[in-house]
Protein backbone atom coordinates (compact mmCIF):
# COMPACT_ATOMS: atom_id res chain seq x y z
CA UNK A 1 0.00 0.00 0.00
CA UNK A 2 2.62 2.39 1.08
CA UNK A 3 4.38 4.16 -2.27
CA UNK A 4 6.07 7.36 -0.80
CA UNK A 5 8.45 8.27 1.99
CA UNK A 6 10.02 11.68 1.74
CA UNK A 7 12.34 12.25 4.81
CA UNK A 8 15.73 13.16 4.69
CA UNK A 9 18.05 11.51 7.40
CA UNK A 10 20.92 13.19 8.49
CA UNK A 11 23.56 12.05 11.08
CA UNK A 12 23.20 13.88 14.65
CA UNK A 13 26.03 14.75 16.96
CA UNK A 14 26.32 12.47 19.32
CA UNK A 15 25.24 9.70 17.17
CA UNK A 16 21.85 8.55 16.17
CA UNK A 17 19.85 10.32 13.51
CA UNK A 18 17.04 12.54 12.78
CA UNK A 19 14.51 13.27 10.21
CA UNK A 20 13.38 16.65 8.62
CA UNK A 21 9.94 16.97 6.56
CA UNK A 22 10.07 20.38 5.38
CA UNK A 23 10.25 22.26 8.73
CA UNK A 24 9.02 18.69 11.08
CA UNK A 25 12.00 17.03 12.64
CA UNK A 26 11.14 13.60 13.64
CA UNK A 27 12.69 11.64 16.63
CA UNK A 28 13.35 7.57 16.63
CA UNK A 29 11.90 5.92 19.67
CA UNK A 30 12.55 2.50 19.59
CA UNK A 31 12.73 1.95 15.85
CA UNK A 32 9.85 4.24 15.20
CA UNK A 33 10.06 7.97 14.31
CA UNK A 34 7.64 10.42 16.16
CA UNK A 35 7.00 14.41 15.77
CA UNK A 36 9.57 16.36 17.49
CA UNK A 37 7.83 19.53 18.32
CA UNK A 38 4.13 18.82 18.42
CA UNK A 39 1.87 16.68 21.16
CA UNK A 40 0.95 14.56 18.63
CA UNK A 41 1.86 10.92 20.05
CA UNK A 42 1.58 8.34 16.92
CA UNK A 43 4.29 7.63 15.20
CA UNK A 44 5.08 9.07 11.46
CA UNK A 45 6.98 6.38 9.73
CA UNK A 46 5.95 4.10 7.12
CA UNK A 47 4.31 1.47 8.97
CA UNK A 48 1.94 4.25 10.55
CA UNK A 49 1.08 5.19 6.36
CA UNK A 50 0.08 1.81 6.43
CA UNK A 51 -2.22 1.43 9.39
CA UNK A 52 -3.62 5.14 8.36
CA UNK A 53 -4.80 3.82 5.04
CA UNK A 54 -5.96 0.36 6.59
CA UNK A 55 -8.30 2.86 8.64
CA UNK A 56 -9.44 4.75 6.25
CA UNK A 57 -11.06 1.82 4.72
CA UNK A 58 -12.50 0.02 7.44
CA UNK A 59 -14.36 3.52 8.50
CA UNK A 60 -15.50 4.04 5.01
CA UNK A 61 -17.04 0.44 4.95
CA UNK A 62 -18.28 1.32 8.60
CA UNK A 63 -19.70 4.61 8.10
CA UNK A 64 -20.82 3.05 4.06
CA UNK A 65 -19.07 6.83 2.74
CA UNK A 66 -17.07 9.34 3.83
CA UNK A 67 -18.82 11.84 5.34
CA UNK A 68 -22.40 12.44 6.58
CA UNK A 69 -23.01 16.37 6.85
CA UNK A 70 -25.44 17.63 4.45
CA UNK A 71 -22.53 19.27 1.90
CA UNK A 72 -24.67 19.51 -1.29
CA UNK A 73 -22.21 19.85 -3.78
CA UNK A 74 -19.26 21.95 -2.39
CA UNK A 75 -16.76 23.59 -4.72
CA UNK A 76 -14.05 23.45 -2.24
CA UNK A 77 -13.46 21.11 1.11
CA UNK A 78 -10.53 21.27 3.84
CA UNK A 79 -9.51 18.17 5.61
CA UNK A 80 -7.37 19.02 8.68
CA UNK A 81 -4.65 16.51 9.48
CA UNK A 82 -4.87 14.89 6.19
CA UNK A 83 -2.81 11.89 7.23
CA UNK A 84 -1.92 9.72 4.35
CA UNK A 85 -4.42 12.23 1.88
CA UNK A 86 -6.64 9.04 1.19
CA UNK A 87 -9.83 10.57 2.71
CA UNK A 88 -9.34 14.19 0.26
CA UNK A 89 -7.98 12.04 -2.52
CA UNK A 90 -11.55 10.28 -2.59
CA UNK A 91 -13.20 13.08 -2.12
CA UNK A 92 -11.62 14.73 -4.99
CA UNK A 93 -12.83 11.71 -7.04
CA UNK A 94 -16.25 12.26 -5.68
CA UNK A 95 -16.81 16.15 -6.40
CA UNK A 96 -14.54 16.10 -9.28
CA UNK A 97 -15.86 20.04 -9.36
CA UNK A 98 -14.28 20.58 -6.33
CA UNK A 99 -11.14 22.11 -5.00
CA UNK A 100 -9.61 19.91 -1.89
CA UNK A 101 -6.92 21.04 -0.08
CA UNK A 102 -5.04 18.71 3.15
CA UNK A 103 -3.69 20.48 5.58
CA UNK A 104 -1.39 18.39 7.95
CA UNK A 105 2.38 18.96 9.38
CA UNK A 106 3.79 16.43 7.11
CA UNK A 107 3.33 15.18 3.66
CA UNK A 108 2.60 11.18 4.21
CA UNK A 109 0.58 11.46 0.67
CA UNK A 110 0.51 7.43 -0.47
CA UNK A 111 -0.51 8.09 -3.67
CA UNK A 112 0.82 10.77 -6.09
CA UNK A 113 -1.50 14.02 -5.87
CA UNK A 114 -0.17 15.16 -8.96
CA UNK A 115 -2.39 12.90 -10.55
CA UNK A 116 -5.25 14.60 -9.07
CA UNK A 117 -5.50 18.59 -10.07
CA UNK A 118 -8.16 18.71 -8.10
CA UNK A 119 -6.28 17.86 -5.03
CA UNK A 120 -3.32 19.84 -2.72
CA UNK A 121 -1.47 19.43 0.24
CA UNK A 122 -0.67 22.40 2.32
CA UNK A 123 1.59 22.15 5.41
CA UNK A 124 0.24 23.59 8.45
CA UNK A 125 -0.09 23.27 12.18
CA UNK A 126 -3.45 23.62 13.17
CA UNK A 127 -2.28 24.56 17.00
CA UNK A 128 -0.45 27.58 15.79
CA UNK A 129 -3.50 28.67 13.18
CA UNK A 130 -4.69 26.92 9.64
CA UNK A 131 -2.80 28.83 7.10
CA UNK A 132 -6.20 29.67 5.16
CA UNK A 133 -8.21 33.06 5.02
CA UNK A 134 -11.09 33.95 6.43
CA UNK A 135 -14.27 31.99 5.19
CA UNK A 136 -12.17 29.79 2.26
CA UNK A 137 -14.25 26.35 2.33
CA UNK A 138 -17.39 25.06 1.88
CA UNK A 139 -16.67 22.55 4.03
CA UNK A 140 -14.34 21.52 6.86
CA UNK A 141 -13.52 18.11 7.81
CA UNK A 142 -11.33 16.50 10.69
CA UNK A 143 -10.94 13.19 11.43
CA UNK A 144 -8.92 11.59 14.79
CA UNK A 145 -6.90 14.64 15.74
CA UNK A 146 -7.55 13.50 19.39
CA UNK A 147 -4.00 12.87 20.19
CA UNK A 148 -2.66 15.68 18.82
CA UNK A 149 -4.99 18.39 20.35
CA UNK A 150 -4.53 19.15 24.38
CA UNK A 151 -7.54 19.54 25.89
CA UNK A 152 -7.15 22.99 26.31
CA UNK A 153 -6.88 23.41 22.78
CA UNK A 154 -9.63 22.38 21.32
CA UNK A 155 -11.62 25.55 22.03
CA UNK A 156 -9.90 27.56 19.87
CA UNK A 157 -8.98 24.27 17.32
CA UNK A 158 -12.64 24.22 16.41
CA UNK A 159 -13.10 28.42 16.19
CA UNK A 160 -9.84 28.20 13.78
CA UNK A 161 -12.23 25.39 11.78
CA UNK A 162 -14.93 27.80 11.87
CA UNK A 163 -12.86 30.38 10.63
CA UNK A 164 -11.68 28.79 7.13
CA UNK A 165 -15.55 27.77 6.79
CA UNK A 166 -17.55 30.18 4.94
CA UNK A 167 -20.93 31.67 6.28
CA UNK A 168 -23.41 28.23 6.13
CA UNK A 169 -20.57 26.11 5.18
CA UNK A 170 -20.01 22.55 7.36
CA UNK A 171 -17.85 21.77 10.38
CA UNK A 172 -17.40 17.88 10.47
CA UNK A 173 -15.28 16.16 12.90
CA UNK A 174 -14.76 12.73 13.60
CA UNK A 175 -13.26 10.67 16.56
CA UNK A 176 -12.83 7.54 18.97
CA UNK A 177 -12.29 7.04 22.66
CA UNK A 178 -11.03 5.01 24.86
CA UNK A 179 -11.73 1.08 24.25
CA UNK A 180 -13.77 -0.67 26.65
CA UNK A 181 -14.95 -3.98 27.58
CA UNK A 182 -12.18 -6.67 28.34
CA UNK A 183 -9.30 -6.44 31.03
CA UNK A 184 -6.69 -5.77 28.18
CA UNK A 185 -8.09 -3.30 26.11
CA UNK A 186 -8.66 -1.17 28.97
CA UNK A 187 -5.07 -1.53 30.36
CA UNK A 188 -4.00 -0.43 27.10
CA UNK A 189 -6.03 1.98 26.86
CA UNK A 190 -5.25 3.50 30.26
CA UNK A 191 -1.90 3.10 29.95
CA UNK A 192 -2.31 5.37 26.32
CA UNK A 193 -4.37 8.15 28.62
CA UNK A 194 -1.10 8.42 31.17
CA UNK A 195 0.47 8.98 28.28
CA UNK A 196 -1.61 11.57 27.00
CA UNK A 197 -1.92 13.15 30.39
CA UNK A 198 1.75 13.87 29.97
CA UNK A 199 0.81 15.97 27.31
CA UNK A 200 -2.36 17.33 28.38
CA UNK A 201 -4.22 15.41 25.75
CA UNK A 202 -7.73 13.54 26.84
CA UNK A 203 -9.07 11.09 24.74
CA UNK A 204 -11.97 10.98 26.37
CA UNK A 205 -12.94 15.22 25.64
CA UNK A 206 -14.31 13.60 22.03
CA UNK A 207 -17.37 12.88 24.06
CA UNK A 208 -18.75 16.31 23.86
CA UNK A 209 -17.19 17.26 20.16
CA UNK A 210 -20.97 18.60 20.25
CA UNK A 211 -21.11 20.51 22.59
CA UNK A 212 -17.10 21.77 21.64
CA UNK A 213 -19.35 23.04 18.54
CA UNK A 214 -21.85 25.02 19.82
CA UNK A 215 -20.20 26.74 22.35
CA UNK A 216 -17.98 27.57 19.93
CA UNK A 217 -20.30 29.11 17.76
CA UNK A 218 -21.55 26.79 15.50
CA UNK A 219 -25.11 26.15 15.08
CA UNK A 220 -27.57 23.11 13.65
CA UNK A 221 -25.07 20.56 15.40
CA UNK A 222 -25.98 17.03 15.20
CA UNK A 223 -23.88 14.15 16.75
CA UNK A 224 -23.48 10.34 16.43
CA UNK A 225 -22.32 7.74 18.61
CA UNK A 226 -21.22 4.79 17.29
CA UNK A 227 -19.52 1.33 18.93
CA UNK A 228 -16.81 -0.15 16.23
CA UNK A 229 -16.46 -3.77 17.75
CA UNK A 230 -12.88 -5.08 18.51
CA UNK A 231 -12.01 -8.73 17.92
CA UNK A 232 -13.84 -11.62 16.19
CA UNK A 233 -17.81 -11.00 18.01
CA UNK A 234 -17.55 -8.25 15.27
CA UNK A 235 -17.05 -10.18 12.33
CA UNK A 236 -15.28 -8.83 9.52
CA UNK A 237 -15.37 -4.98 10.69
CA UNK A 238 -14.55 -6.51 14.17
CA UNK A 239 -11.41 -8.14 13.05
CA UNK A 240 -10.35 -5.48 10.88
CA UNK A 241 -9.86 -2.92 14.29
CA UNK A 242 -8.79 -5.09 15.85
CA UNK A 243 -5.68 -5.09 13.60
CA UNK A 244 -5.84 -0.93 13.96
CA UNK A 245 -5.86 -1.36 17.30
CA UNK A 246 -2.93 -3.94 17.92
CA UNK A 247 -1.09 -1.30 15.49
CA UNK A 248 -1.74 1.89 17.17
CA UNK A 249 -0.50 0.17 20.68
CA UNK A 250 2.60 -0.91 18.66
CA UNK A 251 2.93 2.30 18.03
CA UNK A 252 2.74 4.19 20.86
CA UNK A 253 4.72 1.14 22.35
CA UNK A 254 7.89 2.60 22.77
CA UNK A 255 6.98 6.37 23.95
CA UNK A 256 4.54 4.48 26.69
CA UNK A 257 8.03 2.24 27.92
CA UNK A 258 10.11 5.46 27.47
CA UNK A 259 7.65 7.01 29.83
CA UNK A 260 7.91 4.31 32.56
CA UNK A 261 4.30 4.45 32.43
CA UNK A 262 4.65 0.31 31.59
CA UNK A 263 7.46 -2.14 31.95
CA UNK A 264 8.36 -3.58 28.58
CA UNK A 265 7.38 -7.07 30.04
CA UNK A 266 4.01 -5.67 31.26
CA UNK A 267 3.04 -3.92 28.13
CA UNK A 268 4.33 -6.92 26.04
CA UNK A 269 1.80 -9.35 28.28
CA UNK A 270 -0.73 -6.63 27.48
CA UNK A 271 -0.90 -7.06 24.00
CA UNK A 272 -0.42 -10.62 24.12
CA UNK A 273 -3.58 -10.85 26.50
CA UNK A 274 -5.36 -8.39 24.26
CA UNK A 275 -4.99 -11.02 21.24
CA UNK A 276 -6.14 -13.89 23.28
CA UNK A 277 -9.31 -11.56 24.64
CA UNK A 278 -10.27 -10.71 20.71
CA UNK A 279 -11.19 -14.56 20.12
CA UNK A 280 -13.81 -14.50 23.11
CA UNK A 281 -14.50 -11.02 24.82
CA UNK A 282 -17.10 -8.20 23.40
CA UNK A 283 -14.29 -5.00 23.39
CA UNK A 284 -15.77 -2.38 21.92
CA UNK A 285 -14.52 1.52 20.57
CA UNK A 286 -16.23 4.61 20.62
CA UNK A 287 -16.58 6.88 17.33
CA UNK A 288 -18.17 9.82 17.75
CA UNK A 289 -19.30 12.01 14.38
CA UNK A 290 -20.55 15.27 15.07
CA UNK A 291 -20.95 18.54 12.11
CA UNK A 292 -22.01 22.35 12.38
CA UNK A 293 -23.07 25.21 10.52
CA UNK A 294 -21.27 28.34 10.47
CA UNK A 295 -23.82 30.84 10.99
CA UNK A 296 -24.91 32.93 7.66
C1 LIG B 1 -4.44 9.72 13.38
S1 LIG B 1 -3.91 10.65 12.02
C2 LIG B 1 -5.43 10.80 11.10
C3 LIG B 1 -5.19 11.14 9.66
C4 LIG B 1 -6.45 11.32 8.82
N1 LIG B 1 -7.27 12.39 9.33
C5 LIG B 1 -7.24 10.05 8.73
O1 LIG B 1 -8.33 9.98 9.29
O2 LIG B 1 -6.75 9.11 8.11
C6 LIG B 1 -3.73 12.28 12.68
C7 LIG B 1 -3.05 13.24 11.73
O3 LIG B 1 -3.09 14.55 12.32
C8 LIG B 1 -1.87 15.19 12.09
N2 LIG B 1 -1.67 16.24 13.11
C9 LIG B 1 -1.43 16.06 14.42
N3 LIG B 1 -1.32 17.25 15.04
C10 LIG B 1 -1.49 18.18 14.07
C11 LIG B 1 -1.48 19.60 14.09
N4 LIG B 1 -1.26 20.29 15.20
N5 LIG B 1 -1.71 20.25 12.92
C12 LIG B 1 -1.93 19.58 11.77
N6 LIG B 1 -1.96 18.23 11.71
C13 LIG B 1 -1.72 17.55 12.85
C14 LIG B 1 -0.84 14.09 12.16
O4 LIG B 1 0.36 14.48 11.50
C15 LIG B 1 -1.58 12.94 11.49
O5 LIG B 1 -1.32 12.92 10.12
Amino acid sequence: MFRRWRGRQSAQPGGGTALRFGQSELRSIADRQYLAEVPYELPKDPEEVNRLDFQHYMLRYMLRGNFAAPIGSPLSILDVGCGTGRWGMEMAFIFPNANIVGVDMVNQASIREENLPNYTFVQGNLLEGLPFANNTFEYVHQRLLVLGIPVDKWPNAIRELKRVVVPRGWVELAEASYGIGAPAIERLFYWMGALGKLRNIDVGAVASLDKLMRHNGLRNVHSHKLYIPVGEHGGRLGRWCATDVLAIFKGIRGPIIGAQIASERDFDATLTAFQNELLTQRSVIPFYIAYGQKPG
